[in-house]
């Protein structure tokens, strides 16, 4: 296979007007999670266009219908990012429990003075209840690693039950609202979909206990931000850590860059140096597979 390729050799993402005019009688478009790729796009690529392969295992900047109508097969990265992005999740679930960054930041500026019974206390992992929202392969990834922490019970909600993914972690279907009063740590780990689009509102944060901890790593728009900002603000939960939000980046004048009990990461789950080669060389083989017409090694069936 003899493939002609231009690269935008540039950490920051293509500009719109630039990657509409580029993509113009291209056969394949590998992209990154920052690429919208709907109709437009299509449409300026025009009836060449084979395959789309993506470097991410989130396929919300993808229009799905669109790639389907007009028979444009589609790659993405999953597996080789599960480790990397749970083994983070892990990371900022301990940061935001354990008070890590406000900790540093006291230690830093002054705010360190004699030993204190209940100052910068947070909340364990011990004995907790740990739920997921949305149980795949990252979700059991999460929970192999949070179990040596002595946690005492697994609990997940999803459109059905997945029992061999469950039985892995020996984990318990529940509701959503009983994911949402069970939890002392909440961990989102569902792909950002027409459903899941801001499922956690004032809905679930007014039913979660007041000692809990909610994590995202997944995508921000499955959490309604201006809910969140009150239910951390008003105490009805314990903290938040988001590596995920809406927009990205997100401003750095947004109210819950005020909150003490909020962490924010730059959607970096996936960020080692090993995960982001892994996921590169996938998506290239994704693209020259679906080019020559062959398998690819990850296809995402539309
Ligand atoms: C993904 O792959 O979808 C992540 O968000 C970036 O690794």
């Amino acid at each position: 296979l003899w493939v002609q390729f231009e690269m935008w050799d540039s950490d920051e993402p293509v500009p719109r007007l630039e990657l509409l005019k580029k993509v113009k009688g291209c056969d394949g478009i590998l992209c990154v999670l920052t690429e919208k790729i709907d109709a437009q796009l299509l449409e300026a690529a025009g009836p060449n266009l084979k395959v789309v392969s993506t470097m991410s295992v989130g396929f919300d900047h993808l229009s799905l219908d669109e790639l389907k109508k007009r028979g444009i097969r589609v790659g993405y990265t999953p597996d080789v990012l599960t480790d990397c992005v749970a083994e983070l999740t892990v990371a900022l679930l301990l940061a935001t429990s354990r008070r890590l960054i406000e900790a540093t930041h006291e230690a830093k500026t002054g705010g360190w003075g004699t030993w204190r019974t209940l100052w910068l206390c947070g909340h364990e992992l011990a004995n907790s209840t740990v739920g997921i929202l949305g149980l795949g392969r990252i979700g059991v990834a999460i929970a192999e690693r949070l179990k040596p922490f002595k946690v005492k019970k697994f609990i997940y909600t999803d459109v059905a039950p997945r029992p061999e993914l469950a039985n892995m972690i020996e984990a318990e279907y529940v509701s959503f609202d009983e994911l949402a009063k069970q939890s002392d740590f909440l961990a989102v780990c569902c792909a950002l979909t027409q459903e899941t689009h801001g499922i956690c509102n004032w809905n679930l944060f007014s039913k979660m206990k007041k000692n809990a901890i909610f994590i995202n790593t997944s995508r921000g728009g499955v959490v309604n931000q201006e809910d969140l900002y009150e239910a951390l603000s008003t105490g009805l939960i314990a903290g938040a850590g988001l590596d995920v939000t809406t927009p990205e980046p997100l401003p750095t004048h947004h109210p819950l860059f005020t909150l003490k009990n909020c962490v924010i990461l730059p959607h970096i789950a996936s960020a080692s140096y090993t995960t982001r080669n892994a996921m590169s060389a996938l998506a290239a083989n994704n693209l020259l597979a679906g080019l020559r017409g062959e398998p690819m090694p990850k296809e995402l069936k539309l």
